[in-house]
């Protein structure tokens, strides 16, 4: 029985280990000086916080604070519990994990248990395979070879109540087990007994190609013949919304996986392998997941969902949608290819080959795309209350998306579509300005123009000199203008955004509205004039301040030297930069 890991053999393991090759597996490092950069992969950022130190052999991330070791890498990243991790480590240096014996039953051992039980499961259907005649005929007719039907494993289930119970089930704790794995089940009368009986057998294996479930299929529909396909249950090791079929097979097949194509059934994943695409998974008869979606672009920046071109693959196709946004950084892409009527990748290939379902890949719409023309398809887009409701439906959404350029362009892409539209379509319903409007103070012009024109702030040279100043509205200012430079692709839509939940906010969502009269250049002037303006007025603020200072106390040499410059006007602000 496995105990615990000795502490002198992980330092042993830690030392042997490059936790810059660990990470470089599945984060993309730069190098950096002598350590290692990336986009920190536990939390959502723009620019590259998280280093790598072969020096320290640690990670640590300036935005979030994660830092650890190799271990604790794989810990946080692959979602392993610490012996899976020290496994896994030990086995890519060749090193045999050492459990001292004795002590307290560690929980993982019931885990090894569980895999050694389901492995002889997987070991059994195989061999009943190729015992049974009527299966194999199966398989063949299914187009499957003898290549394929190993790789994944493929097995059978005999006709029989007791099969697995009789032949894995040779003690009680062994019952217990195989009951625990799913691999049995009780009816009424509380006898356990085999779950799976006359089918043919998918064994679902984790990333790390243990077998952790199986899926089985019935050969052919009679009365009592039941559901089409039965899962293993959720078991201890199995989580079906956190599992992807054939993901093993993917990662044997690939050093560098090109891409992932997400398809609804194990058949689907093998025709697919079969034709020569080795790159399919499945979800495992549930919806795709965000765990789904999470799992899929940590092994592929790249992900390709196929979905049944009819009402309920769309409606499918909308829940990967809505799992996949929050997933998406920059970098990462989705696709959705939806199939002909009564088609399915499986038929697809079959007819079309391998070069015509590479060109249906190729043809597939992008996540942007198939995001608007959805909810577009149940909205009047050119009435106003339609560009509401599309507003209303994406902004929730779309919100979810990391922080980045992806999110900027889908969110300038529903401005583009709502705003823009309802200024030109319908003047009358942008909103009146109120009856008694506010003072139009140069610190309110400045931000509603800027809030309306966010490519203003590009026409803008530092230093800030007005950022001193002490008026109402001046932080606000600086904090926007800094905020346009730094992204360039910002809109009102997403500065808007940004603000969302701050005080600021509905201050801002007024100024956004303001009416301005003049155009683009004639606006920006005035805007460049307002900020000239406010520098002036610092200007004097200092001027005042230091007369002030004057009358009162003694300047220091350096304050008597500011005044004598500030009343001959050399600090005065510079001219504005000619608007390009
Ligand atoms: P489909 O009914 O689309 O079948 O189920 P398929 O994959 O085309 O199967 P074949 O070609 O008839 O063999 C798609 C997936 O949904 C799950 C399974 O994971 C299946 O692969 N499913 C389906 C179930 O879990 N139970 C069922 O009864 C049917
Ligand atoms: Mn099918």
């Amino acid at each position: 029985m496995a105990g615990r890991i000795p502490e002198k053999f992980i330092d042993d393991l830690l030392a042997r280990v490059d936790i810059v090759e660990v990470i470089e597996q599945r984060v993309p490092l730069k190098k950096a000086g002598r350590d290692w950069t990336a986009r920190c992969p536990f939390h959502d950022e723009r620019s590259p916080s998280f280093t790598v130190s072969p020096n320290k052999q640690f990670y640590h991330c300036f935005g979030c604070g994660a830092h650890g070791s190799a271990i604790k890498f794989l810990m946080e990243y692959d979602r392993m519990e610490f012996p899976d991790a020290v496994e896994e480590l030990a086995s890519r240096v060749g090193l045999k994990v050492p459990y001292e014996g004795g002590g307290k039953r560690a929980p993982v051992e019931d885990s090894a248990d569980l895999y050694t039980v389901l492995d002889a499961c997987a070991k059994f259907y195989q061999q009943e395979l190729r015992k049974n005649d009527k299966a194999r005929a199966y398989f063949d007719a299914r187009g499957l070879d003898a290549s394929i039907i190993e790789r994944f494993g493929l097995g059978y289930a005999p006709d029989s109540w007791d099969a697995i119970k009789n032949t894995l089930g040779t003690s009680a704790p062994r019952i217990a087990l195989l009951e625990k794995g799913g691999m049995l089940t009780r009816g009424e009368r509380g006898t356990p007994y085999d779950r799976f009986r006359d089918r043919v057998m998918f064994p679902i294996q984790d990333r790390r190609g243990r077998v952790i479930a199986f899926g089985g299929r019935i050969l052919e529909k009679t009365e009592d013949s039941g559901a089409k396909y039965l899962n293993s249950p959720e078991t201890p090791l199995f989580h079906k919304g956190q599992q992807l079929f054939a993901l093993w097979q993917v990662r044997q097949a690939h050093s560098k996986i090109p891409r992932l194509i997400v398809v609804e059934g194990y058949m689907d994943v093998i025709a697919l392998f079969q034709h020569g695409v080795t790159q399919a998974v499945a979800t495992l008869g549930t919806a795709t997941t965000r765990d789904h979606a999470e799992l899929l672009f940590r092994n592929c920046a790249d992900v390709y969902f196929c979905f049944d071109g009819d009402r309920a693959g769309r409606g499918a196709a909308w829940k990967a949608v809505e799992s996949v946004l929050p997933r998406m950084r920059d970098g990462r892409q989705a696709f959705f290819l939806f199939l002909p009527d009564g088609e399915d990748p499986d038929s697809l290939i079959r007819r079309e080959g391998q070069a015509g379902f590479e060109q249906r890949l190729k043809d597939a719409m992008p996540l942007s795309e198939f995001f608007f023309a959805h909810l577009g398809a149940d909205v009047n887009l050119s009435s106003l209350d339609g560009k509401a409701r599309l507003a209303e439906h994406a902004r929730p959404l779309l919100t979810q998306i990391p922080d980045g350029a992806f999110r900027d362009l889908m969110l300038g892409e529903l401005d583009r579509i709502t705003n823009v539209k309802l200024r030109v379509d319908a003047p009358a319903a942008t909103p009146r300005k109120s009856a008694r409007p506010q003072e139009r103070t140069l610190v309110r012009s400045a931000v509603a123009l800027l809030v309306q024109h966010p490519a203003f702030a590009e026409s803008l040279q530092p230093p800030w000199l007005f950022a001193t100043l002490r008026q109402p509205g001046i932080g606000l200012l600086a904090e926007l203008i800094a905020l346009c430079r730094e992204r360039p692709t910002m809109s009102t839509a997403i500065l808007l955004e940004h603000f969302e939940g701050r005080e600021e906010a509905r201050a801002l969502h007024k100024l956004a509205i303001l009416d301005f009269p003049g155009d683009n250049d004639a606006l920006r002037a005035e805007f460049v004039d307002a900020i000239r303006q406010l520098d002036r007025q610092t200007h004097q603020q200092r001027l005042d301040d230091l007369l002030k200072k004057q009358e009162d106390t003694a300047l220091g040499a350096d304050e008597k030297d500011e005044l004598r410059r500030l009343l001959a006007g050399k600090n005065a602000p510079h001219p504005p930069a000619s608007p390009d």
